[in-house]
């Protein structure tokens, strides 16, 4: 029994030692470069819950906190106005540049939503990830549906804690206008995303 607990506190021991060696060679072999820094390496609670192994059990009660707390840290847009020009938000829908070291970080970031998920119908390339959001008008522009998608957009995690979408608002990849542009891209009738609803 002894020697049990010995070898299972050294292997404990050694696995931590060895991640420790991991985070101290990536930090002695990079620099921060524009949006690309060292803290980047650090998890946040977040990334640790949603880090662990595809077996590991996930404590809900972590889960649901870490929810709760994006849900609440969402902004209303500026005076309640969540839709801006479609046009603007189809450009940053289609534009994926930003945040790898060799952007300029003095110009905008795109969303790039397609990426992972089919948008204008027409729209050839588009990355399947996410769930398709062409025709996503036909919800209507109801209170309850303009939060829900600008709390999905600003922190994704609010309504799924692990999600693989990034973080537009949270994290500051767009601004509060860009979001309302590209709410505007999903919602607005006239909006290439919901050709197929109009007659
Ligand atoms: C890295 C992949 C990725 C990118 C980039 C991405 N999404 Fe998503 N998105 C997802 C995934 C996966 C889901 C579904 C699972 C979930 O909810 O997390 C999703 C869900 C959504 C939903 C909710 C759909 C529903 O049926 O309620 C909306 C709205 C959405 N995304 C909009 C966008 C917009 C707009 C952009 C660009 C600004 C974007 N996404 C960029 C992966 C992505």
């Amino acid at each position: 029994m002894k020697i049990l607990t010995l070898t299972l506190t050294l292997f404990l021991l050694t696995h931590s030692a060895v991640a420790q060696d991991a985070a101290d060679a990536l930090r002695s072999s990079m620099a921060d470069k524009n949006f690309v820094t060292l803290e980047r390496i650090d998890r946040d609670a977040l990334q640790e819950l949603c880090s662990k192994p595809r077996t590991a059990a996930i404590d809900p009660e972590a889960a649901a906190s870490i929810r709760q707390a994006a849900l609440e840290s969402v902004p209303e847009p500026g005076n309640a106005d969540y839709l801006g020009d479609w046009a603007r938000g189809e450009a940053i829908a289609s534009n994926g540049r930003g945040l790898q070291y060799s952007d300029n970080p003095d110009q905008a970031n795109g969303g790039n939503c397609y990426a992972c998920h089919q948008l204008d119908p027409d729209e050839l390339a588009y990355g399947t990830l996410g769930p398709s959001l062409a025709g996503y008008g036909a919800r209507g522009q109801s209170p309850a549906m303009l939060q829900y998608t600008w709390a999905k957009l600003w922190n994704t995690h609010a309504y799924n804690v692990c999600s693989h979408m990034p973080r537009f608002g949270a994290a500051g990849i767009l601004t509060e206008q860009q979001l309302r542009d590209v709410m505007a891209f999903l919602f607005a009738p006239e909006s290439p995303v919901n050709r197929n609803l109009t007659p």
